[in-house]
């Protein structure tokens, strides 16, 4: 199995080197950790994710990517003792899975929820995060439900759960929302600061962030609890790395390195 997809890898790799003689490619063909996992570039845990999703990944003043989720799958680099490299591309080619079938990266980190559609083309790791949806408005442009919005435009982030969630309830309760995808959550974020939405759907600590971010300009108006569970995910069938990414999970939450991680991202954790 794990030949049959390096060839294919090979081949692709062959097929784009323009007029290059076979095996002159200077491309990496992957290789195993001591633990036995198969990385598409030796030495490198690649990360797949959609930047900007403060306080999962964001660049930093320096434009080094950090967050919770980037904190995370550290823990699992280091414990294949290798670096995480992290791949910025659209979030439609990461919850496909395309970019971990086409091997552009190992593993997929980007506060991605757990859904049945997605768990048909993707594995995902336990769970490592429960989020909700909330609607963010300008301060003193409070919106409390969505049946106010009638007439109005309300934007959301393409292919996310929070889309879904909105085209969901406005087939469902005839709502006669305009509603406007955004390509990411910057352009989102933006909409809403200069008027081209009256208010925008995301994930809950995404506009939590924001707010600390640019306090007194935006308020999270109405929640939405769609009982969201976040997973990191492989390429189906990647048992190997699903259980190393599992396993540092499961020890990071034994010995306080998760909740070190969370007061640091995140903040303090609601009552359970
Ligand atoms: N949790 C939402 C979803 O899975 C949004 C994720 C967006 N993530 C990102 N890194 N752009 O659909």
């Amino acid at each position: 199995m794990r030949m049959t997809n390096r060839l294919a890898v090979l081949a692709a790799v062959t097929t784009l080197a323009i007029g290059g003689a076979a095996g002159c490619a200077k491309e990496d063909k992957g290789g195993t950790t001591d633990t036995g996992v198969a990385l598409i570039k030796s030495g490198s845990l690649t990360t797949c994710t959609h930047l900007p999703y403060a306080p999962f990944q964001s660049k930093d003043s320096s434009g080094k990517v950090v967050g919770f989720d980037v904190a995370l799958i550290d823990l699992v680099a280091t414990k294949l003792s290798v670096k995480q490299e992290i791949v910025d591309t659209p979030f439609e080619g990461i919850k496909s899975g395309a970019d971990l079938n086409s091997g552009k990266c190992d593993v997929a980190a980007a506060g991605m929820t757990i859904t049945d559609e997605r768990k048909k083309v993707l594995d995902f790791s336990d769970p490592y995060f429960d989020a909700t949806q909330a609607l963010a408005t300008q301060t003193g442009k409070e919106v409390k439900t969505l049946e106010e919005l009638a007439g109005k435009r309300l934007g959301v982030q393409g292919g996310t759960t929070g889309e879904d969630y909105i085209n969901t309830q406005v087939k469902e309760k005839s709502l006669k929302i305009e509603v406007v995808s955004y390509k990411d959550l910057a352009a989102l974020q933006q909409a809403l600061a200069t008027n081209q939405v009256v208010a925008a759907v995301n994930d809950l600590p995404v506009w939590n962030e924001y707010i600390k971010a640019n306090p007194g300009k935006v308020v999270v108006a109405a929640g939405f609890d769609t009982g969201e569970q976040y997973g990191f995910a492989v390429k189906k069938g990647n048992a190997e790395l699903l259980k190393a990414v599992n396993e540092a999970l499961a020890a990071a939450r034994t010995d306080g390195t998760y909740d070190k991680i969370y007061a640091e991202w995140i903040g303090a954790k609601p009552a359970a």
